[in-house]
């Protein structure tokens, strides 16, 4: 058996972070756990302790630099080279774009774009000198196509996608053997929906078709095994928003101006002063886990996600198939030949 492999993920106390974390402890893995929720951090450290792994949580703000290095720099202290970084953590705020604050714009931004950039940062700081290592962006389609409610978020997921691309390209003309890939996600149901700030009158939810966290976190072992492909999609419904971007984006603008609103909440009241996790976490006390509210109407699988897994095995099947397609038409058509 091979070395276990050093793996830091962000956001890993809940949501598909925890999810992804639950496949790299099976694997035995030695995971760094970055968030800043305690009960969430310490649950999670358990969940990899008793499946064999080697952990080391870390209460950390991954909008604060120093804070991102400093835990880099206790990881590897502890385990070694860092082989591969998984940037996770995020917030959101569900409200229309008038009615939010610039210092609320301002710290969305911070952890959900600036947080992937300081993580990839000291990262590569470690990685590039070796020449070796994988960093794994966990993106949306939402920063394909943005939608209404969520501007702030859609604009810092859309920017990771143009630092990545752009660090990509410095990464290939470097001819460095560190890979960076982004996998584009559709709805999960995580526990985004009930701590992320909202000014919405109803409960918040994931824009149907939902998949369950475990689905996300098979994308993203894949892309972590994978990483030379720039993008990996996650799921029917991601695959569609990105095409359909791509071909009718005007379109798209007046569909989501009619179905977004409804699209994205329930039809329970929620309170407008619900704790938020904008500024501090709100675990305290609570392990959320990986799992939202939306167990019922999610999906455990996506048929999608597994052909773009097997998608080698499926092509030499297809290349099989019409070979011995081939083989049969061009014997039958020699059998029905007349004899010379
Ligand atoms: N769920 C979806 O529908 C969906 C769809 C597409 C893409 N995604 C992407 O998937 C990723 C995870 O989403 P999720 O739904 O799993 O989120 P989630 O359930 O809200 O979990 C977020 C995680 O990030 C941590 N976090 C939040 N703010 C932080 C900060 N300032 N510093 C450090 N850690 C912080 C949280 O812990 P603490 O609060 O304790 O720090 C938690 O561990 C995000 O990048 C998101 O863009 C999600």
């Amino acid at each position: 058996m091979g070395k276990p492999q050093v793996v830091v993920v962000t956001g890993a106390s809940a949501g598909i972070g925890r999810a992804v974390v639950r496949l790299l402890a099976k694997r035995g893995a030695r995971i760094g756990l970055l968030a800043r929720g305690a009960a969430g951090l310490n649950a999670a450290a358990a969940e990899v302790r008793a499946a064999g792994g080697g952990t080391l949580p870390i209460p950390t703000d991954v909008a604060n630099y120093d804070e991102v290095d400093a835990a880099a720099t206790q990881v590897e202290e502890r385990f070694g080279p860092i082989d591969a970084w998984i940037n996770v953590a995020f917030t959101s705020l569900f409200a229309p774009f008038a009615v939010i604050g610039p210092d609320e714009y301002r710290r969305v931004t911070d952890v959900t774009y600036l947080g992937f950039v300081y993580g990839t940062m000291a990262a590569l700081r470690r990685m590039r000198p070796r020449d070796a290592g994988v960093i794994v962006q966990v993106g949306s389609a939402l920063g394909v196509r943005a939608i209404p409610l969520q501007s702030a978020y859609c604009g810092a997921k859309h920017a990771v996608n143009g630092f990545t691309e752009s660090l990509r390209t410095e990464l290939l003309h470097d001819k460095s053997k560190v890979r960076i890939t982004v996998v584009q996600m559709p709805a999960v149901n995580t526990p985004q929906f009930s701590w992320v700030r909202s000014r919405l009158d109803k409960h918040p939810q994931p824009v149907p078709p939902i998949y369950q966290p475990e689905v996300a976190a098979r994308g993203v072992m894949h892309a972590l095994d994978h990483p030379r492909r720039k993008q990996y999609w996650v799921g029917a419904s991601t695959v569609g928003t990105i095409l359909g971007q791509r071909l009718a984006p005007a379109l798209l603008d007046r569909y989501l101006a009619r179905t977004g609103y409804d699209s994205q909440q329930t039809d329970q009241p929620v309170s407008p002063d619900r704790p938020a996790n904008l500024w501090e976490p709100v675990d305290e006390g609570d392990d959320y886990g990986a799992h939202g509210v939306f167990d019922s109407r999610s999906h455990p699988r996506s048929a999608q996600l597994w052909a773009s897994r097997h998608r080698r095995s499926l092509l030499g099947a297809g290349l099989l198939t019409t070979a011995a397609l081939a083989a049969s038409y061009g014997a039958a058509r020699v059998a029905a030949a007349p004899p010379d």
